[in-house]
């Protein structure tokens, strides 16, 4: 089988970063044509500079880096230092990035990618969904060209921001709006999941024990951002945003079901509350598969053995 297409819109943000080496070390799976960076974690010039850094890492300069959306479509910014620090990448150890920035906005590679491509394109979200609402609102004749969204946001139970709000959808939930009502195929993939995937230290341990660069980067991001994790509301740290690529590699991991998804960007306390609807109450049909749960295992077996095929570097 040919590589599969893959945009990778993202907020690094450890857990993002960890995903995109995930996502570089699946060279057969994925044929990667960019990486666009959103405001989220940290501001746009942290985030699309730490996608960079990544890069350099795997040592992949051919993959283009955009930088997109600064700000929320609507609401003020958030930002979430408290979890991933100040850098977003705190605990990696990486230089500065090399290798420049691409010279197209996110939105202008997300549009002109996705109509001029030769077959379907699937993206995947790990930040807040600004870039890719306003390239759907820009030329909605890109839906035609996407063959799934897989997204990490929301969460059928509770909220980690709010008591009913995930970060991405709660950082801009009119963006989420646009894409959750769009109609492209989409796979959520919530809190509910993703707190399943715990990097529990054995599992950063047999990770660590690979003794390679990117191994030692993922274990510094995730020792730090483990702590945070723990004293803001976690029992461990979740790996988000992992979890959207290894659904890609190895969807068998994961069970789902399709259902409707409303976001609220009403001003109450469920502002930018993910609503599943798991009864069909709405009687509207479905606009997502909403993951429920995952092999925590088989996952961190995936993530392991995948970053074991990185360069090694010198760690
Ligand atoms: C999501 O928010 C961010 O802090 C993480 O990178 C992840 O994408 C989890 O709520
Ligand atoms: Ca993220």
């Amino acid at each position: 089988m040919s590589p599969r297409p893959l945009i990778v819109d993202c907020d690094p943000g450890q857990d993002d970063a960890v995903a995109l080496l995930l996502a570089f070390a699946a060279r057969e799976e994925f044929d990667i044509l960019g990486i666009t960076a959103v405001a989220g974690n940290v501001p746009l010039a942290l985030t699309e500079s730490n996608a960079r850094r990544i890069r350099d890492l795997v040592g992949r300069p051919e993959v283009p880096v955009y930088a997109g959306c600064p700000r929320p479509m609507v609401r003020k910014p958030v930002t979430a230092e408290r979890i991933h620090g100040a850098t977003g990448l705190d605990g990696a150890g990486l230089p500065e990035p090399v290798h420049p920035v691409g010279q197209a906005h996110a939105v202008d590679f997300l549009v002109e990618t996705l109509l001029a491509a030769p077959e379907p394109v699937t993206l995947a979200t790990l930040g807040p969904l600004t870039n890719v609402a306003l390239a759907i609102v820009k030329n909605p004749a890109i839906l035609a060209n996407l063959r799934e969204v897989v997204t990490m946001g929301g969460a059928a139970g509770a909220g980690n921001v709010t008591a009913s709000a995930e970060f991405n959808i709660f950082a801009d939930p009119h963006a989420a709006h646009v894409v959750f009502e769009a109609g492209a195929p989409l796979i959520m993939i919530g809190l509910d999941v993703t707190h399943q995937a715990i990097a529990t230290p054995p599992r950063l341990e047999a990770i660590r024990a690979l003794g390679t660069a990117p191994a030692a980067a993922v274990c510094g991001m995730l020792d730090v951002y483990s702590a945070k994790t723990m004293a803001a509301y976690c029992h461990g740290a979740p790996l988000h945003d992992p979890c959207v690529i290894a659904y890609l590699l190895q969807p068998d991991l994961f069970a789902g079901r399709e259902m409707r998804v409303d976001i609220d960007i009403g001003s109450g306390p469920c502002f930018g509350r993910t609503v599943c609807d798991w009864r069909g109450r709405s009687g509207k049909p479905a606009n997502a598969r909403v993951l429920e749960s995952i092999n925590a295992d088989g996952f961190f077996a995936l993530l392991t053995d995948h970053l074991a095929r990185l360069p090694a570097g010198s760690a």
